[in-house]
């Protein structure tokens, strides 16, 4: 199935709903990819998008069916629920995933990707694309040049009135939106969490049914913090979608407004504003490094292994609450994989018996 890496690679995009038709003109954009065939459960929405892009290609309503075309890779943009059982085909049938964040809801289904993936020996991946931007580049850097941040903070605090589903929710800020943030604090730290308290609540004013705000402290490995404080319920002055940042380092301090605005202050100095990069930013960027990947680059930001570590940081974050006390990810980590165990067939069942997942990649 696979092509030579010089060619242009075949991507079969499943879910044509919105971030799936986004994803679909971040493919046709570059030069060394194509979308090669588009799925949808939906009849005719795999159809629609193909044809209002002016594409005679394969739109189907049967996963099975596009994955026997073959491809280089599939772009997974189905609903959350769907991740794990689209992503999972795919990999048995050989064709490596860049899946939409959550690579999985939950912590347990991640680890089957994660295991299905060693089994098989096909890539998967989430792109998280609030990594890749020239504003949260420069804001590392900043701190990089400082000495990395100890202490390490975002606000964020918006006020959509989406309606539908995350009305509903039970935990819609920590559970939609929160990774994103959380995926941030892990890429500026580049470190992994050990431990977080967290606080949810629903202010009195708020449209949603379940808990739109939420208090989080995170202790990440070798002793540094990050201090997580978000609202989806506040009207006034709102941040921006990527929040607003301070982090403090040894040798200085430097904050990032969450787009393009980034301050840095030595220790004894001005204040100075931080220039930016001109690299390739969000779904751009995410598909950039997996086409690396794919070509036998090894830098991959959201490879499965890695990206659980964001997915658990929700989880983790939704237990401490419940509880109101902190809670380990080592925790986290033994109850999700005891969950994966018992959901997997034998092959998958034995690799995560072996207990080094997630840890080595
Ligand atoms: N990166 C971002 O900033 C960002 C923004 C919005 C959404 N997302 C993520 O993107 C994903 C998709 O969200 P969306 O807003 O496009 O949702 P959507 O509801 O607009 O689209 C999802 C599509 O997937 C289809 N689908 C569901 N299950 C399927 C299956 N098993 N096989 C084939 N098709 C299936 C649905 O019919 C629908 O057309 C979610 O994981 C969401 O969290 C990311």
């Amino acid at each position: 199935m696979g092509r030579q890496p010089d060619l242009v690679k075949d991507v079969i995009v499943v879910g044509a709903g919105t971030m799936g038709r986004v994803w679909m003109d971040t493919i046709a954009r570059r030069g060394d990819t194509r979308v090669s065939a588009i799925v949808d459960l939906v009849p005719g929405a795999a159809r629609s998008a193909a044809r209002e892009r002016g594409w005679d290609i394969p739109a189907l309503t049967g996963l099975d069916e596009a994955l026997n075309l073959g491809a280089d890779m599939v772009l997974n943009a189905t609903v959350p629920e769907a991740h794990l059982d689209v992503s999972s085909a795919a990999l048995r049938a050989g064709i490596p995933v860049l899946s939409e964040k959550p690579v999985t809801p939950t912590v347990h289904e991640a680890l089957v990707l994660a295991a299905l993936s060693r089994l098989t020996g096909v890539l998967t991946a989430a792109s998280q694309s609030r990594r890749y931007s020239a504003g949260i580049r420069a804001f590392k850097e900043a701190l990089a040049g400082f000495g990395g941040a100890a202490q390490l903070h975002t606000r964020f605090f918006q006020n959509p009135r989406f309606g539908g589903f995350r009305d509903q929710m039970e935990h819609p800020l920590l559970v939609d939106m929160a990774i994103h943030s959380f995926d941030q604090a892990r890429f500026l730290l580049d470190a992994e969490p050990e431990s977080v308290y967290c606080e949810e609540f629903n202010p009195g004013w708020s449209w949603y049914r379940g808990a739109a705000s939420a208090e989080a402290v995170f202790r990440f490995e070798g002793g540094s913090r990050f201090a997580y404080t978000g609202s989806w319920c506040a009207d006034g002055l709102t941040t921006s979608w990527n929040g607003e940042w301070r982090g403090s380092a040894a040798a200085g301090t430097a904050t990032w407004d969450g787009e393009t605005e980034v301050l840095a202050q030595r220790r004894t100095g001005p204040a100075a504003s931080v220039g930016l990069g001109a690299e390739s930013e969000g779904l751009d960027a995410a598909l950039e490094e997996f086409v690396a990947a794919l070509d036998g680059g090894s830098d991959l930001s959201g490879e499965i292994h890695r990206n659980v570590w964001s997915v658990a940081m929700v989880e983790a974050s939704v237990t401490s609450s419940r509880r109101g006390a902190p809670v380990s990810f080592a925790e986290v980590f033994d109850d999700a994989r005891q969950a994966a165990i018992a959901r997997s067939d034998r092959e998958v069942a034995e690799l995560l018996r072996a207990g080094d997942l997630p840890f080595a990649s």
